[in-house]
């Protein structure tokens, strides 16, 4: 099958700069080599770029032009790829995923196929434009796909990812307007604790079985503070108690043999902060097992 992999190096969603790398970091760490020894077609389509967008700075809305820029640039592409192969897109913060789950859901809807979406992350990212109180946009895509106020001068969501669609595991950062909306809200969490108490297994299971029933597609969105800093450092917002190595491996693993999956996001690694490129292996090794990869195809030894 062919993988498309696309570079999206935004870094406009929050104030800490570094993840413009990201998709150079993982070019470096081989990710398109390592996908194609699973037997795959891999494009490497390079590095997206955003559109010129022409809007006043907005008060509170940090890099809100740059980011809308980005927002409409990858949807596009988004939209494109989706129809003919897996998308990876690799990141760029978080806010990339306004574009990319924008453009997924698009496409779904044209095909007729139900979009869901798998968020892996600490935070909620289910703020909007009104309730963050940082202003950083990364901490707002998954309100915005799922069709919620507040994102002035984005793209109109034609396409909303209804909430029993979603499902968000690895939560331990979630701020209170968050918390209201999403206890409000049929999107289907779940924290470090459940995870302690159930294995994580045992909550991606159902989902994963109730996209198969709908005869879905699934959009996965990897932030790298999912996983527990001592093993990814390479992150901005880092949050203590993540996911394991192994944790890690085994959704990427299930993902696969669901046979599923429809694109990915690969976000917020950031380079300036990665400790020998540690990170950015790790990452590309989850996606090798998203891919396929199995525990013994695993070289023993790796030069980087
Ligand atoms: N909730 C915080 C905020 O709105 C943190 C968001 C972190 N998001 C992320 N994609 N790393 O600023
Ligand atoms: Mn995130
Ligand atoms: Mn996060
Ligand atoms: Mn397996």
């Amino acid at each position: 099958s062919t993988i498309h992999l696309i570079g999206a190096p935004v870094d406009s969603g929050k104030r800490r700069v570094g993840c413009l790398m990201g998709p150079d970091a993982y070019r470096s760490a081989r990710l398109h080599g390592v996908l194609e020894e699973l037997g795959h077609h891999v494009i490497d389509h390079g590095n997206l770029v955003p559109d010129a967008v022409d809007l006043p700075e907005h008060p509170h809305l940090y890099q809100l032009a740059r980011t809308v820029g980005w927002t409409q640039a990858l949807s596009r592409a988004a939209a494109s790829a989706a129809g003919s192969g897996v998308p990876i897109f690799l990141g760029g913060d978080h806010a990339l995923s306004l574009g990319t789950v924008h453009g997924v859901a698009a496409q779904a809807a044209e095909a007729g196929v139900p979009q869901f979406v798998l968020w892996l992350d600490a935070h909620s990212d289910f703020h909007t434009g009104e309730t963050t109180e940082s202003g950083n946009l990364h901490g707002t895509p998954l309100a915005y796909v799922t069709g919620r106020s507040g994102f002035p001068g984005f793209p109109e969501v034609a396409n909303p990812v209804p909430e029993t669609q979603v499902c968000i595991i690895g939560l331990r950062s979630v701020d209170g307007p968050e918390r209201e909306m999403i206890e409000a809200s049929e999107v289907r969490r779940h924290d470090m604790r459940d995870i302690d108490e159930h294995g994580i297994a045992k909550l991606l299971g159902p989902f994963l079985d109730t996209v198969a029933e709908a005869g879905g597609r699934l959009h996965v969105s990897l932030d790298v503070d999912f996983l527990d800093p001592a093993v990814a450092p390479a992150v901005g917002t880092t949050v203590p108690g993540g996911a394991t190595v192994r944790e890690a491996h085994l959704v990427m693993e299930m993902l696969h043999d669901s046979g599923l999956v429809g694109s990915m996001d690969l976000v917020e690694l950031n380079p300036m902060l990665d400790e020998r490129g540690r990170t950015a292996q790790l990452m590309v090794d989850l996606a090798a097992s998203a891919m396929g990869r199995k525990v013994f195809d695993r070289p023993t030894q790796r030069l980087l």
